[in-house]
């Protein structure tokens, strides 16, 4: 199935399911090297409709031009493509909050469809979520399978944490430069 024709159906089924949410689509090229998968879109996502563009995607694309690779040359999705917030009780105003477990279960059937449209040599898994819903194994933990490729089907999938793990944990900056060697050697 195109691509296009998979965001049109994913984007009626949310606003039918998730009325009034704005979704942010995956971006890229398809048939791309690398598809990079994350959780969910937050503030500056949703704002803006795009992909991995707040202070976790900086973070991201920073160590991917360590690595020589661009935004560009990357296909770049999420999960769950609405933005999962809850009103602060101080402020009233929108905060994140982890994406439900019907959120995500919403979307996993689209993000398989998505894969197969990119059909990219590797899929690169940004923390539990997304390593959870394309192993379809719920007990999978990053921790765990950081680092080191996995094969689910046809597809190689090589899992990282986070983006934003690395904001809040700086001790994982080097184990993130570590996987991101990794990375470029199994292109
Ligand atoms: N931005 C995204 O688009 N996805 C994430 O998982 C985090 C930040």
């Amino acid at each position: 199935m195109e691509l296009n024709y998979i965001n049109k159906l994913m984007s009626e089924a949310s606003s039918e399911r998730f009325s009034g949410r704005k979704v942010v689509l995956g971006e890229g090229k398809p048939k791309c090297n690398i598809m990079l998968i994350g959780e969910a879109p937050g503030a500056d996502e949703e704002e803006q409709g795009r992909p991995f563009v707040g202070k976790a995607g900086k973070n991201l694309m920073g160590f991917l031009n360590t690595a020589g690779l661009k935004r560009e040359d990357v296909y770049l999705t999420n999960v769950v493509k609405i933005r999962p917030f809850k009103l602060s009780a101080k402020t009233g105003g929108k905060i994140n909050r982890p994406p439900e477990r019907e959120e995500i279960n919403f979307f996993i059937p689209f993000l398989k469809m998505e894969i197969e449209a990119v059909n990219p040599n590797l899929i690169v898994t940004l923390g539990n979520v997304p390593l959870q819903a394309v192993t379809d194994d719920k007990k999978a933990t990053i921790g765990e399978y950081h680092g080191k490729i996995i094969c689910v089907g046809e597809s190689r999938v090589f899992p990282m944490y986070h983006p934003a793990a690395i904001i809040y944990n700086r001790g994982l900056e080097d184990v993130y430069y570590k996987d991101i060697e990794k990375l470029v050697d199994n292109l």
